[in-house]
């Protein structure tokens, strides 16, 4: 049979610092992804690797008083650590000052510029030096970056343009034929909506205004535009144009490029028209996953809210924190990151569920059968249950891995633990044993430690170091063949006789004690502008009856902001606790519409919030600003939104 293929990627992360917990979520949900598909016989090819040229960086470099490749080398060494003890299995790291990528940049540029798509103008205009993007008047919110909020620069230089509005037509028409090429459907609603209907402008392809970049090849004075060197990782790294291009042969077109929400523009835009020029295929899926967010809005270096992960994983250990990350957050919405509900999850989860299970099974098998597993004998319908739960199981996880439901495939594989130990309750083997029973505890205690083998089978893309210690523990560290896909498709492969020994506890309980290193990074520029984020405690608020005055109006602060997750107040009928995202920034709002919305409609809602409302406590919960929302006929309170899909953040004049 065929050998079935699989090519997956992460960005190419910015070197421009050390990485954050939110960059680990990406590379960790690719790894999963990427060990899964091995896991189920797929020929895998995983890339991640740096983005290292563009103004950012060398800025950076210049302010640490380095040169940029000396920079970048020491951060990309840090970053190469950072997937090694978080067990990131890629195949490939692509660097783009490696040689093998520059030269292939100017061998596409060249092309692009052969074949007509490239011409040289005068560019004048806005960027945004953090995001390496360009901007129109348009686009741009009070003078700043409508993605990251900070200041764009006014440019002005010759440059190569790329002519982006010849492959429109074809680009949309893909984008219809293919639902699945852009997931989640609503960020492929944004990029139709408010990117490729208004008309597409041609894309300024390079920069004269700094050198740290791949030159053009035939215009030495000008680097290519960040994006278009970046982009071209995915192929580079494949061999494209160069001597040797099986591995483009094997794996191009790419199944996934996984990818944070802010970057799904250039990878569902330009990307593929930069392919289509090339006469090369579409990737099949561009997945914009969701933010990780802190209290006080997304983690980011800039806002100096970040997470460490190698003290985190040095805390909790990586499975800990990989299983956290896939688990908590539904991939595709934002989440939120708190050491408490990580605590929270490995007491819970880890430690009772999947240990208990554990720990309960082999104690008992010590204590009944000298540790040896025996052979099932008298059977019980309530074993058919079991055995069909375990069977459909293997199933389920591929459907929804495809999807790339993390979250709901962990949901599934803990269901199956709580039906594990719910077993134990109902056969209660002490009983059995007590009743001498022998051959029906045989089964029980039989059909448990199965249980627990093919649990370990099913994790491993997800935490790989937790199943080799539970293989140690049921004494088949050893017997590959009980490790593979193919042993869990049917219940019962695990052989008689296997000596268990009872050993380390997993995960044990943990208590947050708010003590230790600090895995909260604050800056003091975090602090600043946390103050300055705080309406002024002084300022009173406005006492007069009468019309209002523009000036009185000028002061309210409406924003577009999108619900990204609701849930009901505990004791409060009326109440709502919202997580409304406003521009990148996370908000908690409390809203009296329980009677009228139920929390599960509410994310991915956009409304208008009062942004700059005094913070409030109502029932004890904090509450950061009110939405709009009106009455109708019959009497129902229904939430305002607008006309049209517009950016979360937008203010509302
Ligand atoms: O964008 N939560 O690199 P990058 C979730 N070099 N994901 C987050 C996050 C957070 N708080 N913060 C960052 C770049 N990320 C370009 C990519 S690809 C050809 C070039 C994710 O280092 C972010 O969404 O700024 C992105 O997917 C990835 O980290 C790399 O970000």
């Amino acid at each position: 049979m065929e050998k079935k293929t699989f090519y997956i990627t992460t960005p190419i992360y910015y070197p421009s610092d050390k990485l954050h917990i939110g960059h680990s979520y990406t590379t960790v949900a690719a790894d999963a992804m990427a060990r899964f598909k091995r896991l189920t016989g797929y020929q895998v090819r995983f890339l991640t690797g740096t983005d290292e040229h563009g103004q950012k960086i060398e800025r950076r470099a210049q302010a640490a008083g380095k040169n940029p490749q000396e920079f970048v080398d020491e951060i990309v060494a840090w970053i190469k650590k950072l997937w090694q003890i978080m067990d990131i299995s890629y195949d490939d790291f692509i660097r783009t000052t490696e040689e093998r990528h520059k030269q292939v940049v100017q061998k596409i540029f060249q092309r692009f510029y052969d074949q007509g798509d490239i011409y040289k103008a005068k560019y004048e205009g806005l960027y945004c030096t953090p995001c390496e993007a360009f901007w129109t008047e348009r686009q741009v919110v009070d003078g700043n970056c409508p993605d990251c909020g900070r200041p764009v620069e006014l440019v002005s230089e010759e440059s190569y343009f790329f002519r982006m509005s010849k492959y429109v037509d074809r680009l949309l028409a893909h984008i219809e034929a293919n639902p699945d090429f852009i997931q989640p459907a609503s960020r492929k609603h944004e990029m139709i909506n408010n990117f490729l209907k208004p008309g597409l402008a041609d894309l300024c392809v390079s920069r004269t205004t700094f050198k740290w970049g791949i030159p053009v090849p035939f215009d030495p004075d000008h680097v290519i535009y960040v994006w278009l060197d970046a982009l071209s990782n995915y192929i580079t790294a494949l061999g494209y144009l160069s001597e040797d291009d099986s591995l483009l042969q094997t794996f191009w077109p790419a199944d996934v490029h996984l990818i944070g929400k802010e970057i799904v523009r250039f990878h569902t835009i330009y990307w593929p028209i930069f392919l289509m020029a090339l006469g090369l295929e579409l990737p099949k899926k561009v997945f914009g996953h969701g933010w990780l967010l802190l209290d006080d809005g997304k983690m980011s270096k800039s806002k100096g809210n970040v997470v460490d992960p190698v003290v985190l994983v040095e805390r909790y250990g990586s499975d800990a924190i990989r299983y956290f990350l896939l688990r908590e957050i539904p991939f595709g919405s934002d989440g939120h990151f708190s050491e408490e509900a990580l605590v929270q999850r490995i007491n819970y989860d880890l430690a009772n569920d999947l240990g208990n299970l554990l720990h309960r099974t082999l104690a008992m098998l010590k204590k009944y059968f000298a540790g040896r597993v025996p052979a099932p004998a008298e059977k019980d319908p309530a074993d058919e249950e079991l055995r069909r739960q375990a069977e459909a199981l293997p199933r389920t996880l591929k459907s929804l891995m495809d999807e790339l439901q993390f979250s709901g495939a962990l949901a599934e594989i803990w269901k199956f633990i709580a039906c594990a130990n719910k077993y134990i309750d109902d056969m209660s083997p002490w009983a059995l044993a007590k009743a001498g029973r022998t051959e029906r505890l045989q089964t029980v205690m039989y059909n448990l430690v199965e249980c627990i083998r093919i649990v370990s089978v099913l994790l491993l893309p997800f935490m790989p170091k937790t199943p080799p210690r539970i293989w140690r523990q049921l004494g088949i560290a050893e017997r590959t063949e009980l490790h593979s896909w193919d042993s869990i498709l049917s219940f019962g492969r695990l052989p008689a006789g296997v000596q268990t020994t009872p050993g380390e506890v997993l995960f044990p309980r943990l208590e947050l004690t708010g003590e230790g290193a600090p895995v909260r990074q604050a800056t003091k520029k975090d602090k600043v502008q946390a103050q300055a984020a705080k309406p002024a405690a002084a300022e009173k608020t406005t006492e007069g009856r009468g019309p209002l005055s523009l000036e009185e109006f000028a002061r309210m602060d409406l924003r577009v902001s999108e619900v990204v997750a609701a849930e009901p107040v505990a004791g409060a009928d009326r109440l709502l606790k919202l997580q409304v995202d406003v521009g990148g920034e996370r908000r908690q709002v409390v809203a009296g519409i329980a009677q009228y919305y139920r929390p599960e409609e509410l994310p991915g809602k956009r409304i208008l919030l009062v942004a700059n409302l005094k913070p409030a406590k109502l029932r004890g919960v904090l509450s950061e600003g009110m939405l709009l929302a009106a009455t109708d006929d019959e009497g129902n309170l229904v939430l305002a939104t607008t006309d049209a899909p517009i950016k979360s953040g937008a203010k509302v004049k």
